[in-house]
Formats: C-alpha cells, structure tokens, sequence
C-alpha cells in the first residue's frame, strides 16, 4: 500500500517537473511565434484601446497553438515517466489526448477561417469522439437516496446517454470559456484559476481517500492538469493587459476541452461545473443573443471612453457587462482582475462546502 502511494507521489512530482520545462519553452517560443503569425496576417485588433476597430493597435493572435503543442509534448513524454499506468488508463488517456489535439486543430482551422457562430458550437463534439469511443469506465449514476423508492433503482446505467452528456459538457467548457471572453487577460485568467481549483481539489481527495482506483483516477487528473497550468501561465504573461499576444479561440478550446476531459477521466464533472460557475452565469446571460432572440453582434465588448480612458457597460448578455453596469466604469485591467477575483472566490466558497 505504502509502496503504491509513493509511486503515485513520484508521478505526480515528476509531471509537475515536466510542466516546468513546459513553461520555460512557451515563454521562450511565444515571442517566436509572434513574429510567424504577424508575418501570414494573422492578428487581431485590441479593440478596447482607443476606441474604434481601426484605430485600435494589432495584436498577433492565435498563440494558443504554442500552449498547445508544448502540452502535448509534455504529456505525450510523460507517459514514458508515469509508474503507476495501467493499461486501460494509458488507453484512456491517450483518447484524452488525442480529444485535445483534435480540439486544437479545430480551433485553429477556427482562427485561419473564422467560421460561422453556428459551426464553431459543434466544433467541439466532434473533438470529443475519442474520448467518447475508447471510454471505458462506469457510466452509472447513482440516484439520490429519497428518490430510491420512485425510480426503484440504487444505480442508474445511463449507457449512452452517460457518453451523449460527456460530448455536451466538452461543448459547454469550451464555449463557456470562450464567449466570457473580450479584454486583455480575462480567458487565460479564468483557465489559470480553475486549473489551480482543479488541481487543489484532485490533491485532496487523493490525500482523503484509502481507493487506489479513486486515488488514480484523480492522479490522472493531476497529470493533464499541471501541464494545463504551466503553460497556461506562460501566456498569462504576455496575455495580461496590456495584450503583446492575443490566444485566438486555438487557446480557449483547447483549455475548455482539456478541463472536461480532466473532469471526465478524474470523474467529478459536477464538481467541475461548480468549478465554472461564473461561466455558467455569463452563459445564462448570453442566452437571448446566442438564441438569436436578441441582434447579436460579432463582438460583444464593452465601450471605450476615449476621455477617461474607462470601460462602460453595454446592453449585450455579459458577465462583463453586468459587473460594470453593477461596479460603474472601470479600466480593462482592473476590470479584469475584479472578474478573476469573482472567479476564484467562488472557486474558494464551494470548495469550503
Ligand atoms: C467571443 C465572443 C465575442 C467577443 C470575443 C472576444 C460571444 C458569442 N462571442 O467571440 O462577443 O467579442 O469572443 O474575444 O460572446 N479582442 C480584444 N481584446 C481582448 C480579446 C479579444 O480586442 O482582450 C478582440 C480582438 O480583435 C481579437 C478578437 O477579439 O482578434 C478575438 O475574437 P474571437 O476569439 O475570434 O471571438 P469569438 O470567440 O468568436
Ligand atoms: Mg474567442
């Protein structure tokens, strides 16, 4: 027992050191990408800075593909360091991986074509289909005690339906991180502080459980989602206001695809949707303009004040919108830090019930 419990320490260490030398090479590389995208026209403007599309400043976009490709080194390599694999869980995780790798080709196919709104949704349930088809673990729920005697069943085989709601919570982590989106820093922010809820929270159910196989699952986690972290805070740095780099939507569905996968693999989804709370608000909010019962323009961005230089809010379905609506005008960098800190003080509350 004691012996297993070391190996899942060593693994678990050596990802960490691993995704180390993965935030050394994305802060070295991004730089170096920067000039390759600027070079193909790839950029976007930042369009809180002085107001108007084409007056605002070009930012090279998309640098997501450089997180991406330096998380799956990592994690590929890994695999060649992890003591404690079985082989279902190698199976397992390497669908993960290649859900994520698909995840990413398509975001990118994203950024170069700027497909339809419409398109860009489904996107995602077609990166889930590894995962979806090589997943093997239980797809059983338990149904909660007082409801026993009505549905006359402890456990509910779900089946399919178990893997159908799989594909709909990778759509959902995806977009959700996407469209709370639009100033300097705010998707990367908002992935850094959920990774750190996840990763806290796979650290203590390891530290409270006797299962090994309870113990494992939440190991696997930790494996995606340290990777996850680190080179995620590489972009930070240079995503953080004022912007030097944009993510692109390369970025924010491989990060939104890599937390459903952790939250699959590791199995508490429900857990995770708590995790994302804010993203589940700003969706709600969002549901009149993505429903088309609203006029939903291209960008939903707050409005520049070219005097004061501050955000005001505006009548698109945001969390941005509502938080400077409720605050009052606000500059983008303080702006972003209030929703970030929105973010982990959730994060913190549920995770203390
Ligand atoms: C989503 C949002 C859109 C929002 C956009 C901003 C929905 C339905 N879609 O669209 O409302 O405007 O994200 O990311 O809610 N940009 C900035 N400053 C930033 C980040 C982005 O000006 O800090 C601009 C840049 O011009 C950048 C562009 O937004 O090039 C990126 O937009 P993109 O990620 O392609 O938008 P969507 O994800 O489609
Ligand atoms: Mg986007």
């Amino acid at each position: 027992y004691y012996r297993i419990d070391y190996e899942l320490k060593k693994s678990i260490l050596i990802s960490a050191l691993v995704s180390i030398i993965g935030f050394l090479i994305t802060v070295r590389m991004i730089p170096v990408a920067s000039k390759y995208v600027l070079r193909r026209n790839l950029f976007g403007y930042d369009i809180n800075k002085k107001g108007t599309p084409d007056g605002s400043i070009k930012v090279p976009e998309s640098l997501g593909i450089v997180v991406g490709i330096v998380f799956l080194v990592v994690t590929i390599l890994f695999q060649y360091f992890n003591f404690t694999a079985d082989s279902i869980w190698l199976v397992e995780y390497n669908a993960a991986l290649a859900s994520i790798c698909f995840m990413i080709l398509l975001g990118f196919v994203d950024d170069v074509l700027d497909v339809p709104w419409r398109v860009k949704l489904v996107l995602p349930s077609i990166a889930a289909l590894p995962l979806l088809m090589a997943y093997a673990g239980h797809t059983t729920i338990i149904i909660p005690k007082p409801l026993v005697p009505y549905v006359g069943l402890e456990i509910l085989d779900l089946g399919w339906i178990y893997k159908l709601y799989m594909g709909l919570l990778a759509v959902f982590c995806t977009n959700s991180i996407n469209i709370h989106a639009g100033i300097n820093g705010l998707e990367v922010g908002q992935t850094v502080i959920i990774a750190c809820a996840i990763l806290i929270h796979n650290i203590m159910q390891i530290g409270a459980s006797t299962d090994l196989e309870y113990k494992q699952a939440h190991a696997f986690s930790i494996y995606l989602v340290q990777p996850l972290l680190a080179t995620s805070l590489a972009l930070l740095s240079y995503n953080w206001y004022p912007s030097s780099v944009f993510v692109g939507d390369t970025y924010t569905y491989f990060a939104g695809m890599t937390m459903a996968v952790v939250g699959i693999l590791g199995h508490f989804s429900e857990t995770l949707l708590i995790f994302f709370a804010p993203q589940v608000l700003n969706f709600l909010l969002s549901l009149p303009q993505l429903a088309g019962i609203v006029p939903c323009p291209r960008h939903r961005l707050p409005k520049f004040d070219p005097h004061s230089g501050l955000l005001t809010g505006t009548n698109d379905g945001t969390l941005v919108n509502l938080f400077l609506r409720q605050f009052g005008r606000r500059s983008e960098k303080s702006l972003c830090i209030l929703l970030l800190v929105f973010q982990d003080g959730i994060n913190d509350g549920f995770s203390q019930c």
